[in-house]
């Protein structure tokens, strides 16, 4: 009977298969379209047409994964988003000066090509400066070389800019959309508020538009456009559209519970009468300065702070464009963390998870975009006069489009931090007569209520409950509304003669007078209501709660109920094409002008419902099992810690004279960066003749916050202290950052012997440079000061940092990638490495030092599928030690209690193959003996869907 029934379901497949086409015809290749941004007071227009930009900032260099570049910027259209802002790193691409590198997982060309694709426009901000919690904020640690001050016009940082926008403005140009391409702006500078220079502030226009950028440039003031600064809207340097970046949340992640607001309202200021108010960075998430883990930043900006914030800066401000900083994070993967403020995850707490899943944040930036991008006079609003309210808890603020008349009231509580639940009445006169409208407010939340609105082919008079958005299909109109769960709702619509009203689902009580149809109902599940005849084409009403509203998705001439994810729709001959994930077996139904349907490809089996939807269930994923990591082999290494050790190929540390405005306390330039060993770990070997009388070896390092030094002498550990950090340089200059004191053993170093001084400094990364200032910028990594209690002999001092220093070796995971361990010099951490004379087993107990383990495993995951994979620590967070972590050759992070709270590491797919060997090398540090927690791999989730992602090279340059 099985088989039978196989064969009939293959028969009818088949038919299926043939009858149905499985893709939609493609479009014809024509020259791309030119198009023309302007902008007013208002809005930016695009060929005349008013544009409300939802933005959210995407980070390429934090996904080391091409291909996965496409999945996060699908996801961000289908949360609603039409923009992507992207920061160009500078650093990522310059090892050294005049060299740069966009292949790759550097190749920001397929990235714009792939948001084109995506359907985004783009905000290009390619800095020079660029700050992100990136190393140096963007700027190459070579520059720290560079006489003159950075961010400013000096003629070495000039040259050295100028340089880098000739490259990368030589790439974006073309994308520009009045080319053809989706770039739409030209972000300048990066928050340049601080000892500016507005001649630099200038010169990176002339720059730009010698480079053929068209589009307007704007930048993004910082701190709420602060009286103190120049908000670049007027005088040398202004931009055509100055924007303002508001983080009114703070980034007290500890305190998620009970921060609200601690930096503001978070009201987008308005700059210039003659452009848009421009939120340009506004918060999305937030960086952990107390290590309180991303999960709490995600719940500092959680829903309940983006439905206050957004909604209140949407009316109060009545600005047009919006860009979230983050929508998704990313990894700081090899030595790009800012040491300061981040540790390896960028996660940010962001609506997409550092793991490419979606959260509650997700679904608020769906339910609000929708809702921006269906209704079109939002582009163009003035304040208006707001109903007043029966009760004092409960305040209104109101826009309105000054040609429609569609009007916009916030509703919110009075006292902004309440957490009370309150009703009001409110006295509104509509463009469409005068109404008392019952509001709630339950705890931290607002609305934004609409009036007067030309709903498609309907007349919305008002309603209390929030409009999602509305698509036409079907001959009809169909529009989901959405309140808080158990709260009453009402909408009003306008009709000529009295409609005919069907309930189809739930609980509504209709009436109708004097030409309002009202509907009465509560906020529960999803009600479906449809209303034909009154003199219009019919309505479907979707009526829900946020939860039932967030299952659907506005995907083209399409909506979507059901999926993880629906990443497009097209329409065409009757059929719907979805492309979309599932990680369970569901239903989809699908509303749209189609009577089949066709999902990644393949037909799927429908039914019409009385919504007159298409209704059909997608397949889930197939199961997945991933290996056990075993196999482990080990090896400890530091050999530069022992004095007979060859270090005659090393440089001479023996510069007297720095960029650094920090002059050195040794006789001879210590510094690593002097030396062009700018990232990870680096060595000193240090020779003097013994006097015998030594009892103490004192030291100064820089190696950023959470970065640590070991210290040898003559081969024996003497001991580890922490590196100095960026408020070492703030004013008045530490005399004495970093320092560490070690005793000498009695009969350790001997008169008249030579004895070496071994020290192994981390450099966590660099400062950023956000005051433009070098004290900060400049901030040196490595040794500072070196002195022997008990000696005056002179040291000499030898340097090893990465291999090649700015001549990178392996330039496909490029300059970030590595420091100076020897085991990374050896290439210990590279796939083609032959570990096996290493110790079996993984080395469950380390001694100070470097001590390697590697093992290899295999993946065969399920095809089509997207199955995202950490690399999970076990039990507390480890102390005494860090972990870098190379999966086929690529840092990926690290791991350890002076690091960060972090025990889930990302392995990108891409990086991570999905489909064979994989190696894992992981590099221990000891600072003292250590346990070191044992390691697991762990899929955090399991879609059927995805993009389709192929192997990143991973090379072993030797
Ligand atoms: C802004 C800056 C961003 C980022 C953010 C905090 O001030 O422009 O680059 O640093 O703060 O995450």
């Amino acid at each position: 009977m099985r088989a039978r029934l196989l064969t009939l379901f293959t028969a009818i497949a088949t038919v299926l298969a043939i009858v149905l086409p499985t893709s939609p015809p493609a479009a014809s290749a024509a020259a791309a379209p030119r198009h023309r941004v302007t902008y007013d007071h208002y809005s930016v227009s695009i060929d005349g047409q008013r544009v409300l930009l939802r933005s959210a900032e995407f980070h390429y260099y934090r996904l080391p994964s091409p291909d996965l570049w496409r999945d996060v910027l699908e996801k961000y259209k289908a949360a609603g988003f039409n923009t992507v802002s992207l920061y160009f790193d500078w650093a990522y691409h310059s090892p050294k000066a005049g060299v740069y590198d966009f292949t790759g997982v550097r190749d920001v060309n397929r990235l714009l090509t792939v948001a084109q694709q995506a359907g985004l426009y783009v905000i290009a901000r390619p800095g020079p400066y660029i700050n992100a919690e990136t190393t140096g904020g963007g700027f190459p640690a070579w520059l720290k070389n560079v006489p003159g001050r950075a961010r400013s016009s000096s003629p070495g940082y000039t040259a050295a800019y100028r340089d880098w926008l000739g490259h990368i403005n030589k790439i974006i140009a073309p994308h520009q959309i009045t080319r053809g391409g989706s770039v739409i702006l030209y972000n300048v500078e990066n928050e340049y508020a601080m000892n500016t220079d507005a001649a630099y502030m200038e010169d990176i226009q002339k720059k730009a538009r010698a480079d053929g950028i068209d589009v307007p440039t704007m930048t993004n003031d910082c701190c709420d456009a602060a009286s103190w600064t120049s908000t670049w809207a007027s005088g040398q340097g202004a931009v055509q559209i100055p924007g303002v970046d508001d983080y009114p949340q703070g980034f007290d992640c500890a305190n998620a519970d009970t921060s609200w607001g601690p930096w503001g309202a978070g009201l987008t200021e308005r700059l210039r009468d003659d452009t848009p108010v421009f939120a340009a960075e506004y918060q999305g998430g937030s960086i952990d300065p107390d290590n309180a883990g991303m999960d709490k930043c995600r719940e500092l900006t959680g829903p309940k702070f983006m439905k206050f914030f957004y909604k209140s800066n949407l009316i109060a401000s009545g600005a047009t464009a919006f860009n979230y900083y983050m929508g998704f994070g990313g990894t700081n993967w090899g030595w790009l963390a800012q040491p300061n403020d981040v540790y390896t995850s960028y996660d940010y707490g962001s609506a997409i998870t550092e793991n490419r899943l979606l959260s509650d944040k997700y679904d608020e930036f769906k339910r609000q975009n929708s809702f921006l991008a269906s209704v079109a006079p939002l582009t163009k609003t003035d304040p208006v006069t707001a109903p007043a309210s029966s009760d004092k808890a409960i305040e209104t603020v109101a826009r309105a489009n000054p040609d429609t008349h569609t009007q916009f009231v916030l509703v919110r509580h009075s006292d902004h931090a309440a957490t009370t639940d309150d009703s009001a009445t409110l006295d509104w006169t509509t463009p469409d007569g005068h109404y008392s409208v019952p509001v709630r407010v339950k705890g931290r939340d607002a609305k934004v209520l609409i009036a007067g609105y030309d709903l498609g082919g309907q007349r919305l008079v008002w309603s209390n409950s929030e409009l999602m958005t509305h698509v036409a299909a079907g001959g009809r109109d169909v529009a989901v509304l959405y309140g808080t769960d158990g709260t009453q709702g009402s909408t009003v619509l306008r009709y000529s003669s009295q409609p005919t009203v069907q309930v189809l689902a739930g609980s509504v009580k209709s009436s109708y007078s004097g030409g309002d149809l009202r509907l009465d109902y509560t906020h529960s599940g999803l009600a479906r209501v449809l209303i034909s005849g009154g003199g219009r084409r019919p309505l479907l009403l979707l009526l829900g709660t946020d939860a039932e509203a967030a299952k659907f998705w506005q995907a083209g001439p399409a909506l979507v109920r059901g999926t993880s994810l629906v990443r497009s729709a097209t329409v065409a001959g009757a059929t719907a094409y979805l492309r979309a994930d599932t990680a369970k077996v569901e239903d989809v139904e699908v509303f749209a002008d189609a009577g089949r349907l066709v999902v990644n490809g393949s037909p799927v089996r429908t039914r019409v419902t009385a919504s007159g939807s298409l209704l059909g269930t997608l397949p889930g994923p197939e199961a997945v099992h991933l290996p056990a990591l075993t196999g482990w082999r080990s090896k400890t290494e530091a050999p530069e810690a022992q004095p007979g050790f060859d270090d005659s190929g090393w440089v001479s540390a023996s510069k007297t004279t720095t960029e650094s405005p920090l002059k050195p306390k040794t006789p001879t330039v210590l510094y690593a960066d002097d030396y062009g060993y700018h990232y990870g770990d680096v060595w000193y070997r240090g020779r003097f003749t013994g006097t015998g009388g030594e009892t103490k070896v004192s030291l100064n390092a820089f190696t950023g916050k959470r970065g640590s030094y070991l210290v040898w002498l003559n081969g024996r550990y003497l001991g580890s202290a922490m590196g100095g950090v960026q408020a070492d340089s703030d004013s008045p200059v530490n005399p004495d950052p970093g320092r560490g004191d070690f005793t000498i053993p009695a009969g350790l170093v001997k008169a008249g012997q030579p004895a070496v001084l071994s020290v192994l400094v981390e450099n966590q990364g660099h400062n950023d440079d956000w005051i433009a200032d070098d004290n900060r910028f400049k901030q040196p990594r490595g040794l500072y000061g070196a002195s022997v209690e008990g000696s005056t002999a002179p040291i000499s001092w030898k340097i090893q940092g990465v291999a090649g220093g700015e001549n990178l070796v392996d330039r496909t995971r490029g300059p970030l990638n590595n420091g100076g361990l020897y085991g990374e010099r050896a290439g210990w951490h590279l796939p083609a490495y032959d570990n096996r004379s290493w110790t079996a087993g993984n080395a469950s107990q380390v001694a100070p030092g470097v001590t390697w383990q590697r093992t290899s495993f295999r993946l065969d995951l399920p095809k089509g599928q997207d199955v995202p994979i950490v690399l999970r620590f076990g039990g507390p967070v480890g102390k005494g030690y860090r972990v870098q972590i190379f999966l086929n050759g690529w840092n990926l992070g690290q791991y350890g209690g002076d690091i960060g709270p972090q025990t889930d590491f990302t392995l990108p797919a891409g990086l991570l193959r999905q489909h064979g060997r994989n190696t894992l090398a992981l590099a221990v540090v000891a600072r003292t003996d250590a346990t070191p927690a044992p390691v697991s791999l762990v899929a955090l989730d399991n879609e059927r869907g995805g993009v389709p992602v192929s192997d990143v090279p991973s090379p072993s340059p030797r």
